[in-house]
């Protein structure tokens, strides 16, 4: 790990590290934010790993360029953009339908994507550099301060990333107010660095809290967890009935003789971060075949195979 003075060269260097998959902190208005390429998943997938965070979260992708906002995300209201037009760059993270280009371990498997311009000269430089937008939760451990100067980094991160720049002191200090849009309607799903009087003052009343609470377990309209509409299971024989349709999901190998209708293997060489990268894809994907039962084997509960555990566990419960 370097702590780098955020000067054009060493940004430069930083933007090298993501468009390798490496990590890199750096300084946003709010607060440092934990980079990576928001396209490469298994760059996504060490994020995680850093910053040990017992589950998957979705992440902000943070953009250069207002437009960008169109290659992530279906817009369709003219209120989104009066805010874009208003508030960014700025403490403001919009959560809307998400694009494929999106890969799923960035938004946890939901089919809605965050997405901000942070209003900070460094980290603006660094996505344009980047050439792509940098998936970013808070550069802190789970369940830590989040950080507001480089040295917060290192001290929780250090070990874990590859550079971090130095920006000085974030100005607002506190995290960016998210607001969802969803069925003409806006929800405030946390505050932030943005007041709500500000927002509504733009475009009038908005909700608070999460979407549609009379209805939280519609499909899709969940703000944070995803699970598949398919029942879910960790292997057991008493569930290997060949007049249902199975699908599996293997760590490494298909290691039973049973006849599935679909099998996926999350890494052959038994990588986390591999598996990590492609759990919710794959998920979706099983999802999609109309199969009885989904079974998944456990794996490993050390390092991302806690997160893996914690999202298979969840789904597990959900129909049992
Ligand atoms: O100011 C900030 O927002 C900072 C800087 C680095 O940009 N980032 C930040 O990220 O606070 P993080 O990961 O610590 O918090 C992001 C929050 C999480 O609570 C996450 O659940 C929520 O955003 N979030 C992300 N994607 C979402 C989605 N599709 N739907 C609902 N919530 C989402
Ligand atoms: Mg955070």
């Amino acid at each position: 790990m370097r702590i780098d003075k955020a000067n054009s060269e060493n940004i430069r260097n930083a933007a090298d590290v993501i468009k390798k998959g490496g990590l890199v902190a750096f300084p946003t208005e709010t607060v440092y934010g934990l980079g990576a390429d928001g396209l490469n998943p298994i760059a996504v997938a060490k994020i995680f790993e850093a910053k040990k965070r017992p589950s998957f979260n979705p992440l902000i992708l943070h953009i250069a360029f207002k437009e960008w906002i169109e290659k992530f995300c279906y817009v369709n209201d003219d209120k989104v953009y009066r805010l874009i037009n208003k508030f960014w760059p700025g403490p403001l993270t919009l959560v809307l339908p998400k694009r494929s280009s999106v890969p799923d371990i960035v938004t946890s498997g939901n089919p809605t994507a965050a997405i901000r311009m942070p209003d900070h000269p460094v980290a603006l430089k660094l996505i344009e550099e980047s050439g792509t937008p940098i998936a970013a939760p808070s550069a802190n451990r789970f369940g830590h301060l989040s950080p507001t100067e480089a040295s917060h980094v290192s001290k929780y991160l250090g070990d874990k990333v590859d550079i971090i720049l130095d920006g000085g002191k974030s100005a607002v200090g506190v995290e960016s107010t998210i607001l969802q849009f969803h069925e003409n309607e806006f929800y405030l799903l946390r505050h932030g660095g943005l007041s709500k009087e500000e927002i509504e003052n733009e475009i009038g009343k908005i909700k608070s809290g999460t979407v549609d609470p009379d209805r939280p377990n519609a499909p899709g309209q969940l703000p944070f967890h995803y699970s598949p509409q398919t029942p879910l299971k960790f292997f057991d024989s008493k569930f290997l009935d060949e007049t249902k349709k199975i699908g599996a999901l293997f760590f490494k190998k298909n290691t039973l003789s049973f006849p599935f209708s679909n099998v996926k293997i999350l890494s052959q060489s038994g990588d986390l971060r591999e598996a990590a990268a492609n759990l919710f894809s794959y998920l979706h994907e099983l999802e999609k075949q109309n199969l009885d039962l989904i079974l998944v084997e456990p794996v490993e509960e050390k390092g991302l195979g806690r997160a893996i555990m914690d999202r298979l566990k969840k789904a597990a419960n959900q129909h049992s």
